[in-house]
């Protein structure tokens, strides 16, 4: 049986891009030939399969928590090969989840892959603290102003209340700019390592519209090249930063990897 290692994407305040983070870290992993399941478990605003364009599922991590379907009936293949369990976004398949089963759903999955990343909701309810409590490790989504990291100070000490490890965090939507909190100030603040920093980037903005990850459509933006360099990072790889040329990318969108 493989040892999966289950990392939960978790941030204190709404929208520091925790799917976002999910999607293209999953996909840069199953670049890097690693065997990743994504899983959205913001049961109640999930935007997972939204974002990677994934329309027309019928069993969905809704359905699992519940207790009417098994997971393996909700794992669908995702770009590059990375393995999706997605969420329903009805309030009815919220109302009937029961996110306390998630654990013991996720047993099934042990031996499926070697990363499970969970997209966690925001903020310190019980739907978020489950997804921490079962992870091996958290990776913190943060954006580089004052209240997304007061709140994130919140993630931290819940972390520690509940003895799950903080692996690091993401700083997101970086820009360099008069005012923001810098790297060093936030790793002292949190006496955790910035483990990626990803620039704002329109191509962010733009892949959402084409309901296609950073990673797909712009795969030289700045913003993929740090998802790369973290998920070379997390498997202990040294990255090595190739240019995606137009045919590699056409004859990856024929032959799918
Ligand atoms: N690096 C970036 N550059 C520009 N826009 C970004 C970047 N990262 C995320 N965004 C945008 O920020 C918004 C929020 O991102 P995302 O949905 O990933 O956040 P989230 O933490 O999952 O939010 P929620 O708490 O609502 O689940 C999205 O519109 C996304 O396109
Ligand atoms: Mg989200």
């Amino acid at each position: 049986m493989q040892n999966v290692k289950v990392i939960t994407v978790a941030s204190g305040k709404g929208g520091t891009g925790k799917t976002t983070t999910t999607a293209n870290l999953g996909i840069a992993l199953a670049e890097l030939n690693k065997q990743t399941i994504i899983l959205d478990a913001d049961i109640a605003m999930a935007n997972l399969a939204l974002l990677l364009g994934m329309e027309k599922i019928d069993v969905t991590l809704h359905e699992v928590l519940s207790g009417e379907k098994n997971i393996k009936e909700a794992i669908y293949e995702g770009p590059k090969g990375v393995m999706v369990v997605p969420c329903g976004i009805s309030l009815a398949g919220f109302q009937r989840s029961h996110p306390e089963r998630l654990q013991e759903v996720l047993m099934d999955l042990l031996d499926e892959a070697e990363f499970l990343l969970i997209d966690a909701p925001a903020g310190l309810g019980k739907d978020s603290i489950i997804p921490m409590a079962i992870a091996d490790e958290i990776l913190l989504v943060l954006n580089p102003e004052v209240s997304s990291v007061s709140d994130g100070l919140k993630i931290k000490i819940m972390a520690d209340t509940i003895e799950t490890n903080v692996r690091g965090i993401i700083l997101n939507r970086v820009r360099k700019r008069k005012g923001e909190i810098d790297r060093d100030k936030i790793e002292k603040i949190f006496n955790l390592k910035v483990l990626a920093e990803i620039p704002e980037d329109t191509s962010v903005i733009d892949s959402v519209a084409k309901r296609r990850p950073v990673l797909l459509t712009k795969p030289n933006s700045s913003a993929a090249i740090a998802y790369k360099r973290l998920a070379a990072d997390l498997v202990g790889q040294k990255f090595e930063y190739k240019k995606e040329t137009v045919i590699k990318r056409f004859i990856s969108s024929i032959f799918g990897r």
